[in-house]
């Protein structure tokens, strides 16, 4: 869809909203899970936190509305409550962009889900602490029996007819999810019960935003009377209509602020009027905002974060000169060959592969500024996070000088411009070119490297040319080669999808290793799951296998024996 479709498609939804009386308008949100952009994986990814701040800008003007209450029902922060290790510096301040983004907006309240706690109680708390939210829950406790949050917090405003107005918001968490050791939620009834009773006569609207899923928000209704909304999560669901159960109205929009619910209080309320809003790209900025300054920011420091924890990890490495912890190491320890070596001996699958979109995945993160963000490196490169994969995101590929195929081609005397390939890379290396030299002797077996932009656009450039005769040009020397000699230039390449990323890692290959020609479906499965790749599953979220099969027809790559590789 164009911007400008999507922009008309957005404004109808919320002219028809002008037409209910004015009034207080709550907007909520649930399992948002750290995204503060869409990643831009799938067609007309929706969600973000710069749209959400046009559509509350355009709920304001379009409406003229000011009370407008903001909540958000849980798991928030993180995706997961099992954050590899790697990710979990980046995830700490992606949140922590996260909670600055939404008080920007004034985001009113969140009641926590379990997998905020990702991180532990400590950093959660640590997070919350500038910020202006309600961080609410009635229920959950500390161990000596403290509330770990407030109940509840009274909104007052006016309304349209200048009345005041007062908007009761009490949090409630799941008994049963999984919380931290030094948490314990308990009754969430009694909760309820009690706050209701408490609340009843200090407000005219009583929310209950919830971390506990569907079923168990069907039950509160049903027990607690008195309650005029529930905001629920945990369970995800896709609430187009609000569930009605007595007099108490249900509501949850999915997830990652892929839609947002809109909806204004009446009594009764109005439930005709209800609105799930979906962020798409007609919400983008015309302008960039105060929210796209700070998206901008936030990568920049996810990827400063990452440049120098790689710095840091590197010094390590040469204390300790681990052999093959780069991946490259010595005999044995060789794990990953990757393309530029299966290339030498496999050039026509390396010509098919070329076309495919995987040669060039590294490219669509330079254009989101995301080079760096290991959560995108994930999926869009090889050997991430492994031992024996790459540790430094700001070397994806690297070179011997010597291997330009031109011996007059002087090389540039400094090894890199990126900032950690230092010589601590090359004095790791244990491989028997290596060993040859001696200390002081330099720059003509120097390995240099290839910044993550370097790569991402020679390989734009190999995924681009006609054949592999075509000519493309080389970051460090300038030069043109053909592509059939440009890929030899590179020692190694961790990006971007490429042959082991399907063939699995093959080290021996082919001296003694077996290795499997058939490449599991499974193996796709990691990387195109249903979040990224929603075509490939059906409505259920089963995995659709005609689609998969066409899918596979586009990347199989070509028979043929090592003869057709002779040129
Ligand atoms: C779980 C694996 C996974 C992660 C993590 C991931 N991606 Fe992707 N990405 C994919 C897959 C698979 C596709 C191809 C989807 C398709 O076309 O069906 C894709 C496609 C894309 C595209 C579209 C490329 C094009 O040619 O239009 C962009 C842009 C992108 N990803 C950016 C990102 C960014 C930015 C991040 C990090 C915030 C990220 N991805 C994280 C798997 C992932
Ligand atoms: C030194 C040359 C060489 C290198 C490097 C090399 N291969 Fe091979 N590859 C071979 C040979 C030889 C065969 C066996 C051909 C045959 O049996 O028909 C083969 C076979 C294969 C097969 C088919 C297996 C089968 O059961 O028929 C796959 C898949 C494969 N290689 C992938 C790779 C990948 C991926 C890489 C890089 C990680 C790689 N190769 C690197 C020489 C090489
Ligand atoms: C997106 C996944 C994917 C990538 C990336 C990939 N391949 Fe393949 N390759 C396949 C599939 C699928 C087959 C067919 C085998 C099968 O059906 O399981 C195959 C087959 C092969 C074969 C055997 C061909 C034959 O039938 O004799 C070789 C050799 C091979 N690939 C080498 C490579 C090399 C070298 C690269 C990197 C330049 C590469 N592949 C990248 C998926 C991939
Ligand atoms: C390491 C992660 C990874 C694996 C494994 C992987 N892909 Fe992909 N795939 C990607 C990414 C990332 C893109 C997007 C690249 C781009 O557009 O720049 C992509 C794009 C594609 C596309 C082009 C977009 C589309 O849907 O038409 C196809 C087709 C595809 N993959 C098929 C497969 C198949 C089949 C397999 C398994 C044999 C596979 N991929 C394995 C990450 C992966």
């Amino acid at each position: 869809m164009t911007g400008k479709t999507g922009f008309i498609v957005s404004l109808t939804v919320l002219l028809m909203l002008v037409n209910s009386a004015r009034a207080v308008t709550v907007v909520h949100s649930n399992d948002v899970m750290g995204d503060i952009e869409p990643c831009g994986c799938r067609n007309n990814p929706q969600g973000g936190m710069a749209r959400k701040a046009n559509l509350i800008k355009r709920i304001a003007e379009v409406r003229g509305e000011s009370f407008i209450v903001q909540v958000d029902s849980g798991d928030l922060l993180f995706p997961t409550m099992n954050l590899p290790k790697l990710l979990e510096k980046q995830a700490e301040v992606q949140a922590g962009y996260l909670i600055r983004s939404m008080d920007i907006l004034h985001h009113d309240v969140v009641v926590p889900g379990e997998k905020d706690f990702a991180l532990g109680t400590k950093v959660f708390e640590k997070l919350i602490k500038d910020s202006k939210i309600h961080f609410l829950a009635a229920n959950l406790k500390r161990k000596d029996g403290k509330h770990f949050l407030d109940p509840y917090v009274i909104l007052s405003g006016k309304n349209s007819d200048g009345k005041p107005v007062k908007v009761a918001i009490l949090g409630l968490v799941g008994e049963d999810l999984d919380w931290p050791k030094d948490l314990k939620a308990t009754s969430m009834f009694a909760a309820a019960k009690k706050e209701v009773a408490e609340l009843k006569n200090k407000a005219n609207y009583i929310i209950a935003v919830t971390h506990q899923g569907l079923e168990n928000d069907n039950r509160l209704a049903e027990k607690v009377p008195g309650i005029d909304l529930i905001v629920g999560a945990h369970s995800q669901s896709f609430l187009q209509k609000p569930a009605k159960v007595g007099s108490t109205a249900i509501v949850q929009s999915s997830f990652r602020n892929q839609y947002l619910g809109v909806l204004s209080l009446s009594h009764p309320l109005d439930l005709e009027k209800y609105e799930l809003v979906g962020l798409d790209p007609g919400y983008e900025s015309a302008q960039p905002g105060l929210i796209d300054l700070l998206i901008k920011e936030f990568k920049k420091a996810i990827a400063d974060l990452n440049s120098q924890e790689e710095v840091a990890e590197q010094e390590a490495l040469k204390n300790t000169r681990k052999a093959g912890a780069d991946g490259l190491g010595s005999g044995d320890e060789v794990k990953f060959q990757t393309f530029p070596a299966c290339a030498s001996c496999h050039m026509k699958q390396f010509d098919f592969w070329r076309k495919t979109k995987h040669a060039n995945a590294l490219f669509p993160l330079m254009e989101k500024q995301q080079v760096r963000n290991k959560e995108c490196l994930a999926c869009h490169t090889l050997g991430l996070g492994d031992p024996q994969g790459y540790h430094n995101v700001n070397t994806l590929a690297e070179y011997f000088q010597e291997n330009l195929p031109q011996a007059n081609t002087k090389p540039s005397p400094k090894p890199s411009s990126s900032p950690s390939s230092d010589s601590g890379n090359s004095s790791e290396m244990d491989s028997p070119s290596s060993s040859e030299r001696t200390e002081g002797e330099l720059p003509s077996k120097l390995k240099a490297s290839l910044s993550p932009e370097e790569l991402g656009t020679f390989m734009k450039s190999v995924h681009e040319a006609d054949s592999l005769k075509s000519e493309v040009k080389f970051f460090k020397d300038g030069k043109a080669y053909q592509v059939k000699d440009a890929v030899r230039i590179l020692s190694r390449s961790w990006a971007p999808v490429s042959c082991e990323n399907c063939h699995l890692p093959g080290r021996d290959h082919p001296f003694s290793g077996k290795y499997s020609k058939n490449v599991e479906s499974n193996v796709c499965m990691g990387c195109h799951n249903a979040e990224r790749a929603p075509g490939w599953y059906n409505s259920s979220g089963k995995p659709d296998l005609k689609v998969i099969e066409s899918k596979r027809k586009l990347v199989t790559c070509p028979a043929g024996d090592l003869s057709d590789t002779a040129e």
